[in-house]
């Protein structure tokens, strides 16, 4: 039997991401397992949907540790104890330590709302309607040193209306989010990334 990869979600709030994976796993889209969800927010309702889902839950409460260090270390050490392959950064609203990115470059990705390298950091799809661009969307990306910097993955675009405001724009966004992220995530788990510089090559099946 082949390998199934071992996907490891870390998400700070809703989650709607996680289950959009957790979805296409269950429907045998992605051929991985996801096996456990981190996260730094005892009230995060993605906690929510993987107990629904039967994933294990690790809460890593930030506010529960002295400083920035300790929590990475802790988080580090969950990481490593869950044994994933993928790291899937889906709405984790912090910037890792260059320990975390390092140890796990290649098999970390982030997805972002906004078509990198536009509209980085927080709240990206209020700076594209400031911006006044025409056309927004996501980006999936592998996770380096800098922020939303890492090799692009999978991009999708929407168009912005005239009418919109943040949460319209962010809705139509996010419902390419959960189309992008799972195709990512199968695309990793059956080895069709090969990462070479900047480009993420995509191998045929
Ligand atoms: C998503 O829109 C994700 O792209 C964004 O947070 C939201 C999380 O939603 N992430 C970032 O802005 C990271 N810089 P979710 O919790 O429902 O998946």
């Amino acid at each position: 039997m082949t390998y199934m990869k071992r996907i490891a979600v870390i998400a700070s709030g809703r989650g709607s991401n996680f289950q959009a994976v957790v979805d296409r796993v269950s429907d045998g889209y992605i051929p991985g397992t996801c096996v456990r969800l981190i996260t730094d927010n005892p009230n995060a309702y993605a906690i929510e949907r993987a107990r629904n889902a039967g994933i294990p839950v690790s809460v890593v409460d930030f506010s529960s540790f002295p400083g920035k260090k300790e929590y990475e270390g802790a988080l580090l050490a969950t990481m490593e104890e869950s044994g994933a392959d993928l790291f899937i950064l889906a709405g984790y609203m912090r910037i890792l330590g260059q320990e975390i990115v390092h140890r796990y470059s290649g098999r970390m990705m982030n997805i972002h709302p906004a078509l990198l390298p536009s509209f980085s950091g927080l709240h990206a799809q209020r700076q594209a309607l400031d911006y006044g661009a025409k056309v927004a969307g996501c980006t999936v990306h592998f996770v380096d040193e800098g922020m939303d910097t890492g090799p692009i993955i999978i991009q999708r675009c929407v168009p912005v209306r005239a009418d919109d405001d943040e949460e319209r724009l962010s809705t139509r966004i996010l419902q390419e989010e959960h189309g992008a992220l799972p195709e990512a995530v199968k695309l990793f788990c059956e080895d069709r990334l090969m990462i070479d510089g900047r480009t993420v090559c995509v191998l045929p099946p």
